[in-house]
This record gives structure tokens, sequence and C-alpha cells, in this order.
């Protein structure tokens, strides 16, 4: 699916493809991505691993090029690494010797940024994400949730215009993913944070989105657009709705009719003929 090109927004992202040159040959990961971000707005890239969502990110950032096609940022080609973004990884990567504020504060440095008034954001960034009192401590005498908020807090810590996060939740556990989900969406709408966000649960897309984008299996394209208007803040609570099913189970049916997942038959569906749609039922009632 393509959009229209639109002048009035903050990111540009036009017809973008990308072709990796390996030593097995050429390996399309992205084609002809087009789509386009408002200010304040909080998109999610869902999809099968493989589908270019890391790629699709690097090159947002300005730090690897596409093979075609352009990303613009406020009308303005992005040609080299960009400056005006806090970017989040899967994995933390804090420095062992530094501690929580000094691995938040490593950023203000790099950046020259006024060291007091910079220690006093970092403190108050931790506050939201439920860290004061862990400033001093040292990376190893965290949990890795922990770890995890204070490289959302130094992504945070230059107040950039646009947030960028590769699956930042990837590596935690079940309860731990709901609370920093909760912690990020407290960050985002405090400060009215533009944000691209990429995952592949269904789950957490929906909860933080404004709009979910699903990406094809490689090469990744956009398979569809979905509008989340459910109200914020949202809640945990809200995940049971019949409304959140309703988002969820669209991206799923999307993923079963794509391949990206497969459900297993039983005996007696076998027998009917009709296991497809009543593993739909199945889904729909479950959901429920
Ligand atoms: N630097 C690279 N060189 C060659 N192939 C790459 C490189 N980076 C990614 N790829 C390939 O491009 C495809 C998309 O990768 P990636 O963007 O990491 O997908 P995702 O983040 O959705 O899992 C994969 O097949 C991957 O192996
Ligand atoms: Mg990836």
């Amino acid at each position: 699916m393509t959009q229209i090109a639109d002048d009035h927004a903050y990111l540009c992202i036009e017809k973008l493809s990308k072709v990796y040159s390996t030593r097995d040959g050429e390996v399309r990961a992205l084609n002809n991505v087009s789509f386009t971000q408002q200010r304040g707005e909080f998109i999610s890239h869902v999809g099968p691993s493989g589908c270019g969502k890391s790629t699709l990110l690097m090159i947002a950032a300005g730090l690897i090029p596409p093979s075609s096609g352009e990303v613009r940022v406020g009308g303005r080609k992005v040609d080299r690494p960009r400056t005006d973004i806090g970017i989040v990884f899967q994995s933390p990567v804090l420095l062992d010797w530094r501690t929580a504020l000094g691995n938040i504060m490593l950023q203000a440095e790099s950046r020259k940024m006024n060291r007091r008034e910079a220690s006093a954001r970092a403190r108050e960034l931790l506050a939201t994400v439920g860290l004061s009192g862990f400033e001093d401590r040292f990376p190893h005498e965290l949990s890795g949730g922990m770890r995890q908020r204070v490289s959302i807090c130094r992504a945070l810590i230059h107040n950039p215009d646009h947030l960028l996060m590769d699956e930042p939740f990837g590596a935690l556990d079940a309860l731990t993913r709901d609370q920093l989900v909760l912690d990020l969406q407290a960050l985002v709408s405090e400060r009215r944070m533009t944000a691209l966000f990429i995952t592949h649960s269904i789950a957490e897309a929906v909860f933080l989105s404004d709009r979910v984008i699903v990406m094809t299996p490689r090469p990744g394209s956009i398979d569809r657009i979905i509008d989340i208007k459910l109200p914020r803040p949202r809640t945990l609570a809200m995940r049971e709705t019949p409304e959140f099913a309703d988002y969820s189970r669209e991206i799923l049916e999307l993923f079963l009719a794509r391949g990206v997942l497969r459900e297993h038959r039983s005996g007696a569906e076998k027998e009917s003929g009709n296991e497809r749609n009543s593993g739909f039922t199945r889904l729909r009632t479950t959901a429920r």
C-alpha cells in the first residue's frame, strides 16, 4: 500500500527499497515502502523476523543509505546520520563502569549539554520510569528491565524530536515488558514525542500506537496500515476489551493469510474440511 505524499508530514518515507549485497548474492530486504508520520504520532511496525524492520529504522536514522527512494524529515532529505533522534536497541549497551546516571550523562556530555540541567533532567526521566533512588547503581546492580529503562532515558536526555526504537523489550520477560510499555507510554505522552517503534508483538503495537504498519515477509513491504482509535492513556485492562481484540485479530489474520503464522488443525476440523474458517472462529472467541 502506498500513501499519497504529504508535504506537511514530519517524516516522509518514499518508495524505499534496500538490497544488500552478500557473498551469496543479493538480499532484497525492503521493497517500495512509503508512509508518512505526523509530529506527535506514535507508529509501530510489526512484522516477522527478517522482513527488514531494523533496516527500515537504520535508514530512517540516516545510519545506512537506501538502495532507492528517500527519507525526508521536516521536508529535508536525510543523507547522513541524524542528530535529532534518540535511539533504543534491543540490548541496552550500558558502560559497566558508569552508574545509571553516568550512562545517561554520557549522551549529555557528547552533546556538550549544560551539566547541571542535564543531570536534573536525567533524574526526572529516571523518576518517570520508576528508577528514583537507582541513580548511583552500576549496570550489574540493575535488572534487565531496569537497564533497558536507563537506555530509554539516555535516548531522551537531549529531548530528541524523534524517538526510534528497535524491539526495545524483546529480551525481557512478559511482566517486565508490560511495565516498560506503561513507562514508555508515560514518557512519550508527557513529552508529546514522535516515535517509531519496531516490534513483533502484536499486543505491544496495538497498545502503544496511533497507527500500526503491518509488514509482509521479506522483502518487507507495507501490508496494511491500521488506525488504532483506542482512547488514551491506555490501560492494561483495555487489552481485554473487544475493541482491542478486534485490532489484534486484524493483524493476526494478516499474519495467518501470509503464512507468517500457521495454525495446526485438530482431527475433527480436518475431517470436516473446514479447518481454516473454524481456526479463525476459534481465534475470535478466544480473543474476546
Ligand atoms: N548488513 C547486512 N548485510 C547483508 N544482509 C543483511 C544486512 N542486514 C540485514 N540483512 C538481511 O536483510 C534482511 C532484513 O534484515 P533486518 O532488517 O534485520 O530484518 P528484521 O529487523 O525485520 O528482522 C534479512 O534477510 C537480513 O539477513
Ligand atoms: Mg530487527
